[in-house]
């Protein structure tokens, strides 16, 4: 059908233009938008006025959807995660010690989602329902073209690495945030490859987050120092694209080869409600035995 697609950055992003995601979107385009995917790794595209019934239906054609990880009374274990500082049953902003504000604020760590669990996310979507005048960008942050520049030596020393990833980790990295411990319960630390390729194109990058608590075999510090190089590495300015969001924008991202955060806003003076699907990896990075699988 031939979608439009403007660069963004000269390393990560493409605006997509030409296609009504909410309407009955065909294979092809699916196909088409997920080839967009693996090259540029973050898509935008405007005016893509979705409800929680559509952005479902269009996500769910990427493949099985994950299901929050919050036990918060109105989005627990369904496929939408609403990012907001909104109480949807009161409509009124949350007032600025509420836990929800401080759960929210983990996501201004540099992240990949679900790195948590064994079977790490392939893609996020992102709708911004209302969203404030000023801040509150998203940022994205290309591991791919981050590992690309590195020079092979130091490429080198990261094949076959193994880092522990574990939720409750990076919530111990939020000021003031205790997590729940029957959301720690379900989810316990697990092993993920520190490179990873696209199936597609062949492409590696690094993965890393926060995450990542440490490298399996490795003093705790010095892992710990090495996933936070990368890190790094990868938020340099020429390997990130700011999302400046206007309502009703719908950006997907691949979690594979992509790092994100949230940036603050006046948060008590303006609304910002955020809806997120989130499809699926394709299966584990590691094998049976914990080992860094190649093609993962
Ligand atoms: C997220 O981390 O998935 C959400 C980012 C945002 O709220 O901008």
């Amino acid at each position: 059908m031939g979608l439009g697609l403007k660069k963004l950055t000269p390393h990560i992003g493409a605006e997509v233009s030409g296609v009504d995601l909410t309407a009955q979107v065909t294979r092809a385009i699916v196909d088409e938008v997920k080839a967009a995917l693996d090259e540029h790794s973050v898509l935008v595209f405007r005016d893509q006025r979705f409800d929680d019934d559509t952005q479902t239906a269009f996500s769910a054609q990427w493949g099985p959807l994950e299901t929050t990880v919050y036990k918060r009374e109105g989005d627990g274990g369904v496929p939408v995660a609403n990012i907001t500082n909104v109480d949807f049953r009161t409509n009124e902003i949350f007032p600025p010690d509420h836990p929800r504000l401080k759960s929210n604020s983990g996501n201004e760590m540099w992240h990949t989602d679900s790195s948590f669990k064994s079977v790490p996310s392939y893609c996020s979507m992102l709708s911004g329902r209302e969203v404030p005048p000023t801040g509150g960008d998203t940022q994205f942050a290309s591991c791919r073209a981050a590992y690309a520049a590195m020079p092979e030596s130091e490429q080198r020393q990261l094949d076959g690495l193994v880092a522990k990833h574990d939720y409750g980790y990076s919530r111990s990295l939020v000021k003031g945030y205790q997590a729940p411990k029957e959301t720690l319960a379900e989810v316990p630390p697990v092993r993920h490859a520190v490179i990873r390729t696209n199936p597609a194109n062949g492409r590696k990058n690094f993965y890393t987050g926060s995450h990542a608590s440490y490298i399996i075999g490795w003093p705790v510090e010095e892992g710990r120092k090495l996933l936070r190089d990368l890190v790094k590495k990868a938020s340099q300015p020429e390997f990130v694209y700011s999302h400046q969001w206007r309502q009703f924008d719908f950006v997907i991202w691949d979690n594979r080869c992509v790092l994100h955060r949230a940036t603050a806003y006046e948060a008590s003076r303006y609304r910002r409600i955020m809806h997120r699907t989130t499809v699926a990896g394709a299966g584990p990075t590691v094998d049976a035995a914990g080992a860094a699988l190649a093609a993962a």
